[in-house]
């Protein structure tokens, strides 16, 4: 066991996170905010983006933001939508929320999620992806295990203030995922500026766009010093350059049992080129 945790946790972990009601937290989001959120008054039109880390949380960010704006970038030049959209973590006690869920297989998940903690710099530094693996297997990455994220919120996808959508559907067909995120907002909104939406969202159009590249704002020493980005991929699939064999069959093993009676499927594999152009 490792001083403060319940279980033995890698020295990196140990420096930069605490443990709270069994889930491992980084220290970047204190204690103190997590026990004001219990008491936070929630209005009637509020909207909280939920995910498990690395799922879409800024791809759904830019959407919201431009449907909120009927499409006009202009309304997001010189902001930053990490900005405009604050995080507040620990929603699942909050009665009622509007909650758009943004759910991506936690294989690709786990893989972003491993570049992530070295990309900022206050996250925990595993020293190889089979050390993260380990932990991300045992539901002891930072904020928890991916199976206890998604499957509260998929029990709930059918109540009228609950949207689930897969980040690869979003992948898939964009547009539609921008129609169905702002019917959700109560928000009609022509074909021209859905299209308009989903263009200024691809994975491209965010990465070279400062309001929507969350580069400008995090870590900026350390991505510009080994040429990372928060925006890496953006692909369905690249969990293959990481799972070991040993790894992929242990993963769908746990996979199933957590998922099979539940109904919830999640896509591995990206089935058609992604063509931003067609919108
Ligand atoms: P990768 O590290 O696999 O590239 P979050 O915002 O929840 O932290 O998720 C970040 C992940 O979403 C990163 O995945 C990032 O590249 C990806 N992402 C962000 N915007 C995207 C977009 N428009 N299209 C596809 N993927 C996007």
């Amino acid at each position: 066991m490792s001083a403060g945790f319940s279980v033995k946790v890698p020295a990196c972990v140990v420096e930069t996170c605490y443990e709270h009601e069994g889930v491992i937290v980084p220290n970047i989001m204190p204690l103190k905010a997590l026990k004001r959120l219990r008491n936070f008054a929630v209005r009637p039109d509020d909207l909280f983006i939920v995910t498990y880390p690395k799922s879409g949380t800024t791809w759904a960010e830019q959407v919201m933001m431009l449907i909120r704006y009927n499409g006009n970038l202009n309304k997001l030049e010189g902001k930053h939508i990490m900005k405009l959209i604050p995080f507040l973590e620990h929603v699942k006690d909050i009665a009622n929320p509007s909650v758009l869920y943004v759910a991506r297989n936690p294989k690709d998940t786990a893989v972003s999620f491993y570049h992530f903690c070295h990309y900022v710099g206050p996250m925990p530094s595993y020293e190889s992806w089979d050390v993260f693996f380990e932990e991300f297997i045992t539901g002891r990455t930072p904020q928890g295990s991916w199976f206890e994220n998604v499957l509260p919120w998929w029990r709930r996808r059918n109540h009228p203030n609950v949207l689930f959508l897969k980040y690869e559907d979003m992948i898939k067909d964009l547009p539609t995922a921008v129609r169905q995120i702002a019917h959700f907002m109560g928000k009609s909104l022509s074909d021209d500026v859905i299209k308009q939406i989903s263009r200024a969202s691809t994975f491209e159009a965010m990465k070279s766009n400062p309001s929507a590249n969350p580069d400008s704002i995090i870590s900026p020493t350390i991505h510009r010093e080994n040429n990372q980005s928060f925006m890496r991929k953006g692909i369905i699939g690249d969990w293959k350059n990481y799972f070991t064999a040993d790894q992929n069959r242990r993963f769908d093993e746990l996979y199933q049992k957590k998922l099979s009676s539940t109904g919830l499927v999640m896509q591995f594999e990206a089935k058609a080129p992604f063509i931003p152009s067609l919108y």
